[in-house]
């Protein structure tokens, strides 16, 4: 029995969708802990692709319990033309396979609104935002004014809450923003409708992931975006709102934190952002765009396409302190084939100075240049490979780099978006 986490390096999008699936084949649960629909997790299996945004990744396992814990915020209408089109696409979906936390926080069309008009009014400085009111629905949470998924099944308590919020998020629309004010009536009858197909879900999560553990199962806990867009542990303000972070698969799910034992860091083999904010190693023409091409970088929420650059190891070794990093998973290896030479961020220039570190004030981050070390190239198809060592070397040379600079071995190695374009070196549930 073993608890594993799959969490991201860099800035999101690194693959956690395509690992998780892969490693849901030996696990009894797969848990999200954090994040919601700004997520976009892909996973290709005999050729078919399909794109979560809240329900874990583990869903395609028939036998594979999924459960969205008290850390997620739940869009109901979105979970629930999730879980149609899943159903509508053959894939088995009822209250035995999925799970919603009962103390998991909704997000309200007031969320939506508040993010889309707060990102208008900011204008060239904007986030760059999902637009799915994640950042209101948490902000709601820490004021205590937030609705949880418990609050369906209480349909006067909801009605409550509802009229409360919409006082006041209707006071600061209009007044703030200029915008329409939302109807009260329409939006409880919706989510009354919504509550009547939702309820059978609603479960308490952290009890029964402590019976799961009690029972010697396997649980496998994915996290959402990456852990620098972690809202401490950042490119702040350029972040989201949660915890991407390892450590909050804890809180985010209710567990103890003696119960985690290996942490997976998800890797792209170069780097990717979408939306504003710092980014060392971004190349705005040729590699760069090459990398878009060739890596299919756009965005699996949004369809925005994603800003690309060289691999950062500042980043990543960052990501490897802060997580207690135990495993690396590296993905997109595939897509650098052909590029020669491959460049690797190992520090940063910041006015003549060498930083070893990512920088925590924004100025001295964005003034910061790329020191690259250079690698050589390899042009062999590396997609077929099921080993390490049918890697090409030099293609050899880059992972073992990699380890070496961040200290973590890579366990995982994909070549390719499908479940079995991939070199499992190491199995992080055994130990
Ligand atoms: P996530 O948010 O971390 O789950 O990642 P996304 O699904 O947003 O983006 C990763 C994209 O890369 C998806 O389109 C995957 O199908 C694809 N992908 C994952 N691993 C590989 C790989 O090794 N090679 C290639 N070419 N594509 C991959
Ligand atoms: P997955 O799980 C990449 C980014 C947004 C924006 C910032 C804040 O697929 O890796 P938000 O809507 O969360 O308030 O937006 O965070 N962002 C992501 N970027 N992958 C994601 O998720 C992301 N989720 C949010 O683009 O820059
Ligand atoms: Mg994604």
């Amino acid at each position: 029995m073993a608890n594993v986490v799959v969490i991201g390096t860099q800035w999101g999008d690194e693959g956690k969708g395509k690992v998780v699936d892969l490693l849901s084949a030996h696990a009894h649960r797969v848990v999200r802990f954090q994040g919601g629909n700004n997520a976009g997790h892909t996973i290709v299996v005999s050729g078919e692709r399909f794109v979560l945004h809240l329900i874990p990744s583990g869903i395609l396992y028939p036998d594979t319990r999924c459960l969205i814990g008290n850390g997620v915020v739940v869009d109901p209408e979105v979970l629930l033309e999730e879980i149609k089109g899943l159903l509508d696409r053959g894939v088995s979906i009822d209250p035995k396979k999925l799970g919603l936390s009962e103390r998991a926080h909704l997000i309200m069309p007031y969320h939506k609104a508040i993010d889309m008009a707060r990102e208008k009014a900011k204008g060239k400085s904007k986030i760059g935002t999902t637009g799915r009111g994640i950042g209101p629905c948490y902000e709601d949470k820490v004021a205590r004014v937030g609705i949880r998924a418990v609050d369906l099944t209480e349909p006067d308590i909801l009605r409550q809450k509802i009229k409360a919020n919409l006082k006041e998020k209707n006071f600061y629309l209009t007044n703030f923003f200029g915008c329409e004010p939302l109807e009260y009536e329409p939006m409880v009858d919706t989510y009354l409708s919504l509550s009547r197909e939702l309820s059978p879900f609603i479960v308490d999560v952290s009890t029964e992931l402590d019976e799961a553990v009690r029972s010697n199962e396997n649980i496998l806990f994915e996290g959402a975006q990456g852990t620098h867009l972690d809202i401490d542990h950042g490119t702040y303000p350029f972040v989201t709102s949660s915890n991407p972070v390892a450590a909050n698969a804890c809180v985010g799910a209710g567990i103890g934190p003696k119960g985690l034992d290996s942490i997976v860091g998800i890797v792209k083999a170069y780097t990717t952002r979408v939306g504003s904010g710092p980014f060392v190693s971004e190349l705005t023409e040729g590699t760069g765009k090459y990398l878009r091409e060739r890596g299919q970088e756009f965005g699996a929420t949004t369809g925005r396409p994603r800003r690309c650059g060289w691999l950062d190891l500042v980043v990543v070794r960052y990501s490897a302190r802060i997580n207690g990093i135990t495993h690396l998973a590296v993905t997109k290896l595939d897509v650098l084939t052909g590029l020669d030479p491959i460049n690797l961020c190992v520090a940063y220039k910041y006015r003549g100075k060498r930083l070893e570190n990512v920088p925590t004030k924004l100025s001295e981050l964005n003034g910061c240049s790329p020191i690259y070390e250079q690698m050589d190239g390899w042009k062999e198809d590396i997609s077929g490979a099921r080993a390490f060592e049918e890697l090409p070397k030099k293609t050899q040379a880059y992972i073992r780099r990699i380890e070496d600079f961040v200290g973590v071995p890579a366990s995982i190695i994909s070549a390719g978006s499908g479940r079995e374009e991939t070199i499992v070196c190491k199995n992080p549930f055994d130990g």
